[in-house]
């Protein structure tokens, strides 16, 4: 349909770069800093760029020292870093179900096993316990949290995070199971507080734990490639850990130089696009949610994220609905089945879209279900709104 020039409106769209956000054009001059012709390699990154980090810790209320932080070329990297330092080839990972689907990628390429875990729906979702207990083994080397989840919109609670803690600190120190929190999101709230309420693994004391960050969602800035580990835990085990982890990382030394010495300003400049990104993605999940209220279709309730879950009627394979939705009615949309949702059917709209397409998607996937209610809700004739 793009090869024959047909207009799509693209619910898939997860770069900010490309969804029209009003960059400011010497945003990424920082990086151009005369002080980046000098190489001086630190495994962990540079003090001051870690710093910087540790402020930006502080705005989300959040005390880390520097010491802790460990910068990275992006979240991916962090992964495997992390990988590298938890597990031997064919030990397992535990990750949540419905997630991100890179997981399994990101995992063989450490040659890590991956068990899921699962994540139900009551209204809010909530972690299904008995499945953690059941996907843990003699191999478990992790338990992986997302929060606030991509594409759930969960953040974990913190009696969650009590729960997941509990269980990694009752293994002999032989079997330790750490925790590798997956907090990119973080920033995007769409329930007010819902952020500020969620359990953190950084504040942890008990358990290794690992929250991981960067630049790619905090700023909308994927492009520059820069992102952290905040390791917490109990002193000697984080001391420990962050001993053979600056061997993995003095190995790479992935991050360039120019990104470290920007770090600072790219994260106080990049406060601007943070505001833009939180005012579309909460416009675009409210619209979801009032539009699809008097629908066959149904807004699962999300609390953070860049993504809105819509749970339609099982009518056809989601493949199926997905390719008809695109060449019926020209909207492009995730099929639930590529982040494992339990049950068919799910489609996962990206709230990134700008507003008036997004609303325009929306209206034509409830409109395919024959759920004309939104139209008239909102005061739109179905021809108008496919113009
Ligand atoms: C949950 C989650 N983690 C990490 C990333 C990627 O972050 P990075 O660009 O820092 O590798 C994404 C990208 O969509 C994501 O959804």
């Amino acid at each position: 349909m793009r090869a024959a020039g047909e207009p799509i409106i693209d619910l898939t769209l997860s770069n900010p770069t490309r969804a029209g956000f009003d960059y400011p054009a010497d945003l990424l001059a920082p990086l151009a800093d005369p002080h980046a012709l000098m190489y001086d390699p630190r495994p962990f990154g540079s003090i001051d760029a870690r710093r910087a980090v540790a402020r930006d810790y502080e705005r989300r209320g959040l005390d880390i020292s520097p010491d802790r932080l460990v910068l990275t070329a992006s979240t991916s990297d962090a992964y495997s870093l992390l990988f590298k330092l938890l597990a031997d080839p064919g030990d397992e990972i535990l990750v949540p179900r419905p997630s991100y689907p890179l997981f399994d990628h990101l995992t063989q390429l450490d040659a890590v096993g991956v068990r899921p875990y699962d994540l139900d729906y009551h209204g809010a979702w909530t972690i299904d316990f008995a499945t953690v207990e059941r996907a843990l083994s003699d191999r478990t080397r992790a338990i992986l949290i997302v929060s606030p989840n991509n594409p759930t919109g969960s953040f974990v609670t913190a009696d969650e995070l009590d729960r997941l803690a509990t269980l990694c600190a009752s293994r002999n120190a032989g079997d330790a199971i750490a925790l590798i929190a997956d907090e990119v999101f973080a920033d995007y709230e769409l329930e007010p507080g819902a952020a500020r309420a969620a359990g953190r693994v950084s504040s942890r004391r008990d358990v290794l734990s690992f929250a991981l960050g960067g630049l790619s969602k905090s700023v909308g800035l994927p492009q520059v490639k820069l992102g952290w580990i905040a390791a917490a835990g109990p002193d000697t085990i984080v001391d420990a850990a962050l001993a053979r982890l600056e061997l993995i990382c003095d190995t790479y030394l992935s991050v360039s130089t120019p990104a470290q010495v920007a770090a600072a300003r790219l994260l106080e400049r990049g406060a601007a696009v943070r505001t833009q990104i939180a005012g579309r993605v909460g416009t675009n999940y409210r619209q979801l949610a009032s539009l699809s209220a008097a629908s066959s279709c149904t807004c699962r309730r999300a609390e953070g994220g860049w993504y809105g879950v819509l749970q339609v009627p099982s009518l056809e394979p989601e493949e199926d609905l997905v390719v008809r939705l695109l060449i019926k009615d020209g909207v492009l949309t995730h099929p639930g089945y590529f982040f494992d949702f339990h049950h068919e059917s799910f489609l996962v709209v990206s709230l990134l879209t700008p507003e008036a397409a997004f609303a325009d998607g929306v209206r034509r996937i409830l409109r395919h279900f024959d759920c004309n209610a939104s139209d008239a809700a909102s005061g739109v004739a179905p021809q108008e709104a496919k113009e």
